[in-house]
């Protein structure tokens, strides 16, 4: 139910104050004025948190129940740093002042980049970028950059594994090279026969992501790197899931020249969200001048922001990057030093291996053997047998008031799941969850149809996904 059918003729919730200024003339051109009452809902204020109290109720978080969203990083956030994010010093600040009065936000800046980079082994960094997505087509611009200020206008192509995020080709295709897809080998991992008959003075760059969005490390990472040297093309780490390597080893070591990460995953803000992110790119030194601006330097004690990098591929956005991510990042790395970050790692392997063990007895797992931060399972057998697919055991999870796992990803496995627990959850979370996907198979095995009509329990059932792409409904209609 929406607020406007809730709505009753003169109930009033709000009324603001009679104007009480003198001589009050407001000049607004004549054609600017509102010759009707704007339809506004009519309500008490019982009625309004009364009406958003419900909604918020309806709504699944993290903070209600498990979330094994793969390749989406739904852990819990320790809710300090929101706090920290929302001090009026950080929160209140705008983006014209002057630099001696920021000089807290800036240092703030500083400080974070030169952390991230000591975590991803980097030597300098942007914290520009909105997202992921916005860092990888931040990063192929510089890998663009950089072969034309070596006069190198025949590097046109970008290599991508196909079982690449979707990011990944889209932003290489946006920077303006063309697409290479390279299949990847028995094991879920980068071919090096593929990758070698790719590989020619043509490609500017090659896109990886390790662990892949299988959940694999890629062993080959070293030889990788100089195959790709080698051809003179550079070497793209899309870092959105650096969990499971933190603390343990770094992307810079394994040859990385350039690294995005998604501070919304990592680093203490919640991704898919809806709200702001991050995603900071990390370079090697010769790619440092291509940056975009501004940078936060610092000149004799003092913070402030560079224009002046005649490479630099310039602007990327209006201002300096999302700070209340930025500001959430700093104080998550502050507050659980060295010994923190490496735990997570640990833990963030140790629960999905946990968890693969337990739910290989209930599904196939696509690469079956040790796994990083998530692993992908399908059902692909079960679905030819019973006719129920993991889509139907997705919204059954969510009778049982579990969020369901991605699904349909990466497209190289079939009637898949991914599945991420992440470092946060406890062995409790786990064990019921492979509990709830153990039922919900024999419930398949024995009625079908039930599972297939699911979910019961929620309070929108099934919904056309279909019809819901192809017509989509963005607003309240007025008109009824
Ligand atoms: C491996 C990988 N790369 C890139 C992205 C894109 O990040 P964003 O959604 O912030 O654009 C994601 C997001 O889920 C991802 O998992």
């Amino acid at each position: 139910m929406t607020i406007f059918e809730i709505s009753k003729p003169n109930r009033i919730g709000f009324e603001l104050p009679e104007n009480n200024i003198e001589d009050f003339e407001l000049n607004i051109p004549e054609h600017l004025i509102r010759k009707e009452q704007p339809n506004l809902p009519q309500v008490s204020e019982l009625d309004i948190v009364r009406h958003y109290t419900n909604l918020a109720a309806k709504n699944y978080a993290v903070d209600v129940g498990f979330y094994p969203l793969g390749s989406c990083t739904m852990k819990y956030n320790p809710k300090i740093n929101e706090k920290i994010a929302n001090f009026e010093g950080f929160s209140m600040i705008h983006p014209f002042q002057p630099h001696e009065t920021t000089q807290g936000a800036l240092k703030l800046m500083f400080e974070l980049k030169e952390m991230l980079c000591e975590i991803t082994g980097m030597e300098d960094m942007t914290l520009i970028p909105s997202a992921g997505a916005h860092g990888e087509l931040t990063g192929m611009l510089i890998a663009r950059a950089y072969h034309l200020s070596k006069g190198d206008t025949k590097r046109t192509k970008a290599i991508v594994p196909d079982s690449a995020h979707g990011t990944n080709p889209a932003s290489a295709r946006m920077a303006g090279f063309e697409v290479i897809e390279i299949k990847s080998g028995p094991d879920g991992r980068v071919d090096l026969e593929e990758l070698n008959k790719a590989l020619d003075e043509n490609v500017a760059v090659l896109m990886l992501t390790n662990p892949n969005t299988l959940g694999l490390f890629e062993k080959d990472i070293l030889k990788i790197s100089e195959m790709v040297h080698e051809k003179g093309a550079l070497l793209y780490y899309d870092g959105a899931n650096l969990n499971a390597l933190l603390g343990r080893t770094r992307p810079g070591d394994m040859g990385f020249d350039i690294v995005h990460l998604n501070l919304h995953k990592t680093f203490s803000t919640p991704h898919g969200m809806g709200g702001p992110g991050s995603g900071p790119v990390g370079v090697k030194k010769h790619l440092a001048k291509f940056l975009p601006i501004p940078e936060v330097i610092k000149e004799d004690d003092k913070y402030k922001l560079n224009y002046n990098k005649p490479d630099s591929i310039g602007f990327i956005r209006s201002y300096y990057g999302n700070f209340s991510v930025l500001v959430k990042a700093y104080a998550y790395i502050k507050t659980m030093g060295n010994d923190g970050l490496k735990k997570v790692g640990q833990m963030a392997i140790l629960n999905a291996n946990y968890l693969r063990k337990k739910v290989e007895k209930i599904m196939d797992i696509a690469y079956p053997g040790f796994c990083m931060h998530e692993f992908v399972s399908t059902c692909e057998k079960f679905t030819k047998e019973t006719g129920v697919k993991a889509l139907d055991i997705a919204k059954r999870l969510l009778d049982y008031g579990v969020h369901a796992p991605t699904m349909y990803f990466p497209l190289i496995v079939h009637e898949d799941f991914m599945i991420e627990p992440t470092e946060t959850e406890s062995k409790d979370s786990l064990d019921k969850f492979a509990e709830i996907l153990a039922k919900i198979f024999d419930e398949a095995r024995e009625n079908p149809d039930f599972v297939k009509n699911a979910p019961y329990n929620t309070p929108v059932k099934r919904l056309d996904d279909v019809l819901a792409s192809r017509k989509p409904v963005f607003k309240f209609d007025f008109g009824k």
